[in-house]
């Protein structure tokens, strides 16, 4: 059955994501772009709500909902602010999500607990300078040293790098045998040997930190192994795979923000004597973000029910980032043209979602791989 209505308690939760963001979010956000200053005391509080374990079992601490309500949480809060639905999603999605499918019981006690109500807050480093796309090109190696494990090597673009208490770090523990020597651990930040490169100055989602990871002959006990030797990178794809429904949410929610903007702009502002909205140039703009906005929704959803119903769901996951996120680049751009002039000056807020908006075509894997996936699994 085909049944697009939300439950009492999804709306519920939608009311308060919404709440929040306005209340919370919205205040703040341009400065925050233009400092690129972390929303410590949002995240917190987003803890506290419940918003950074939200599919985590309520036994480890969670919330305990299903894939669709997180998504449509995530709308909400990317609406407002895509940086914080960037650090919520790697929390929710990559972290809490592997945990609670690889972790022992020991290291959901110890981990998946604190990350699910916001004690906590968790990085995923897979990609290094020389392997993004072809993630499992790395070097980064643990080598097994008794019951610990001495990690060396450099990962970049780790997501809450700089403001996580752990990361869940891919690395080869055997050489030369491709993607099957890659393993998962999980590292405390203070960890001796692991440094934290300076916080990248980034084009978009500024108020999320990124960063560099150097470990040197970084010690860690064997206990931190997630999972079997030689299992990460499916481990890492699994985690992708539902990641990318949450990035594709995201992407959602900053197109819908562009399209609010847009319409609302469109019925104020006056040229040649009547508002720009009745000009069919900019209703025919208008049109279009909202049909690619609501086919992006449907996109996700359908995704987030295969997830949740235990059914593969890696083409449709990667066909909602893929469609979602370039309706959002567009969404944003046409924001920006409808807005004119006012749309390139910071005040007006839209020329950040643009700025913002990139990004959904590039992290969790950029629109081509997301092909890639697709494409692959059309054919096998
Ligand atoms: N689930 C489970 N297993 C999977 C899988 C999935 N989604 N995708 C692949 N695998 C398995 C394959 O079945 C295969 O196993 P078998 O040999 O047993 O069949 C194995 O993994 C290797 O698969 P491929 O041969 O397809 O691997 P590949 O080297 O050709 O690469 C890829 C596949 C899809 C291109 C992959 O490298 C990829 O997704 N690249 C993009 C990486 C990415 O998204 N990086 C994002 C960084 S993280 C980030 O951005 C987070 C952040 O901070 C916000």
């Amino acid at each position: 059955m085909i049944d697009f209505t939300l439950t009492s308690e999804q709306e519920l939760i939608q009311k308060t994501a919404r709440e929040f963001a306005q209340e919370h979010l919205a205040p703040g956000v341009i400065e925050r772009d233009d400092k690129a200053e972390f929303p410590t005391g949002q995240i917190k509080m987003m803890g506290e709500l419940g918003f950074m374990g939200m599919m985590v079992p309520e036994e480890w601490g969670g919330a305990g909902f299903d894939t669709i309500t997180f998504v449509i949480a995530m709308e909400e809060i990317a609406a407002v602010e895509l940086a914080t639905s960037t650090i919520m999603s790697v929390n929710n999605s990559l972290v809490c999500q592997l945990f609670t499918d690889y972790g022992t019981h020991d290291q959901k006690e110890k981990y998946l607990k604190p990350l699910a109500n916001g004690d906590m807050l968790g990085a995923y480093s897979l990609s290094e300078p020389q392997s993004g796309s072809d993630a499992s090109n790395m070097r980064t190696f643990a080598k097994k040293d008794g019951d610990h494990y001495v990690i060396n090597g450099t990962k970049n673009w780790v997501t809450n790098g700089i403001t996580s208490d752990i990361v869940v770090l891919f690395c080869l523990t055997e050489k030369a045998i491709g993607y099957k020597g890659i393993t998962a651990f999980v590292i405390e930040k203070g960890t001796p040997g692991l440094s934290t490169g300076k916080k990248e100055d980034k084009l978009g989602i500024r108020a999320s930190d990124t960063c560099e990871l150097y470990f040197e002959n970084c010690r860690i006990p064997a206990e931190n192994r997630i999972g079997e030797e030689g299992q990460g990178f499916k481990i890492a794809m699994k985690a992708l795979g539902g990641g990318r429904i949450g990035i594709a949410a995201q992407a959602l929610g900053l197109a819908r923000a562009a399209l609010e903007a847009a319409v609302s702009y469109a019925k104020e502002r006056k040229q040649f004597g009547k508002a720009i909205g009745e000009f069919g140039a900019i209703q025919n703009k208008l049109a279009d973000m909202a049909t690619e906005i609501d086919a992006a929704r449907m996109l996700i959803w359908r995704a987030a029910k295969l997830k949740d119903e235990g059914k593969n769901y890696t083409r449709e996951s990667s066909m909602a980032k893929l469609f979602a996120s370039s309706t959002a680049m567009k969404a944003a751009t046409e924001c920006v043209q409808i807005h004119g002039g006012y749309g390139y000056m910071q005040e007006y807020g839209v020329e950040r979602l643009m700025r913002d908006a990139k990004i959904t075509q590039i992290y969790e894997g950029t629109s081509e791989i997301q092909q890639l996936v697709i494409g692959k699994d059309l054919l096998k």
